[in-house]
């Protein structure tokens, strides 16, 4: 089989076996990672259209007693203003994104124990009972049973938590010992099993990454069936142990697109910000290659520079290329447009999911 015949294949059964993912990933030529992306994008737009779901991301909080090795916002960097939204603050962030057209809020923060089970759960009561028409994803880390659940009944729909590496001996190179993957897993789990649409995902390129970790993390995410993946390139962050890491792939990160797209062809698929800081127009090539969700950064200006998971040389552009019509233009451009909608994992006609 060539990369061409392998790649037909993963359209056609929406699998392959993982000694062919490895060759794939391997031995993967410009002209084969285009056609990839010429496949993704025919089964993105059979399920679709040309729409693009706009998502608008409010870092709330960038406190985190976690300290993964990659980023930045590690515990142990002690060089980083911390700063925490209120309710009020996060109620405004919500007004603007809803005036500019957004219907999907995503609360992202770190691990932040001041917002216990009671402040969490009045927060996105707030935000549902003020914007019953918006879906409400949490991105806050590893928590609970019962505080998932108790968000989810106060009105939270989906839950972005990175699997970040299925392989354990991968997982403790990018984690100290006390975060282990099995929790990560288990925390999986339970959000599917309340009933959240879930979001897992791993970054491309990753410090002692492995084509069989990748492969690992394709296999993973064929099992659990997650409605949404979120992968980026890695980024080093100048104050992490992983600063001299080299960055991840871009080339490799679209081909994973077009490769995640081909293996689960309903799924909510974003073009990272991760993508865009490592080039420019990033997300735009992440569309083309299969990607159908973009999520900009709807926070207040003043805490935005303090969110920094990576080094992001090049702030004042990512916050331009953040706007909803400077997006709309460039995807226009792709004969693609962005849609103000829930955007939610569609339904198959007869299926259970
Ligand atoms: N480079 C790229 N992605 C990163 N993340 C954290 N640090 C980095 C980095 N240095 C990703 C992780 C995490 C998500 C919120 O951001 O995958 O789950
Ligand atoms: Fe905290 Fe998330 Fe950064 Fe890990 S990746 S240190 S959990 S903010």
């Amino acid at each position: 089989m060539n990369n061409i015949e392998r790649l037909q294949q993963l359209k056609n059964t929406n699998t392959l076996p993982p000694q062919e993912l490895e060759i794939l990933i391997d031995t993967y030529t410009q002209k084969d990672r285009e056609y990839a992306a010429e496949l993704a994008r025919d089964v993105s737009f059979i399920h679709f259209g040309k729409s693009v779901y706009i998502r608008g991301i409010i870092e709330f909080s960038n406190y985190c007693r976690c300290n993964c090795l990659y980023c930045g916002l590690r515990k142990d960097n002690l060089n980083v203003h911390r700063y925490r939204l209120d309710v009020e603050e996060i109620m405004n962030c919500c007004k603007c994104g809803y005036a500019l057209g957004f219907r999907t809020f995503v609360l992202q923060s770190g691990e932040d124990k001041w917002y216990t089970d009671q402040r969490m759960t009045d927060i996105v009561r707030t935000i549902h009972s003020t914007y019953p028409d918006c879906a409400i994803t949490l991105s806050i880390g590893e928590l609970s049973y019962s505080s998932y659940k108790k968000f989810f009944d106060a009105g939270a729909n989906r839950f972005l938590l990175r699997h970040e590496t299925a392989t354990p001996s991968h997982y403790e190179k990018l984690h100290p010992m006390q975060q282990t993957l099995e929790n990560r897993l288990q925390c999986l789990e339970n959000l599917k099993e309340i009933g959240y649409q879930i979001g897992a995902g791993m970054m491309v390129g990753s410090p002692y990454q492995t084509t069989k970790h990748l492969v690992n993390d394709l296999i993973y995410m064929e099992k659990i069936k997650p409605q949404m993946i979120g992968i980026g390139p890695f980024l080093p962050h100048h104050e992490t142990p992983f600063r001299d890491f080299k960055a991840g792939s871009i080339e490799l990160t679209l081909l994973l697109l077009s490769v995640i797209r081909l293996m689960h062809p309903r799924v909510l698929l974003p073009a990272t910000t991760a993508l865009e800081i490592a080039k420019k127009c990033g997300r735009i090539d992440g569309i083309f290659a299969g990607a159908n969700v973009i999520m900009p950064n709807i926070s207040p200006q003043v805490v935005r520079r303090d969110y920094m998971l990576y080094d992001n040389k090049d702030l004042a552009d990512v916050e331009t290329v953040n706007s909803v019509k400077y997006l709309d233009e460039k995807l226009k451009k792709i004969g693609y447009h962005a849609v103000i909608d829930r955007g939610d994992y569609p339904i198959e006609e007869g299926s259970n999911d």
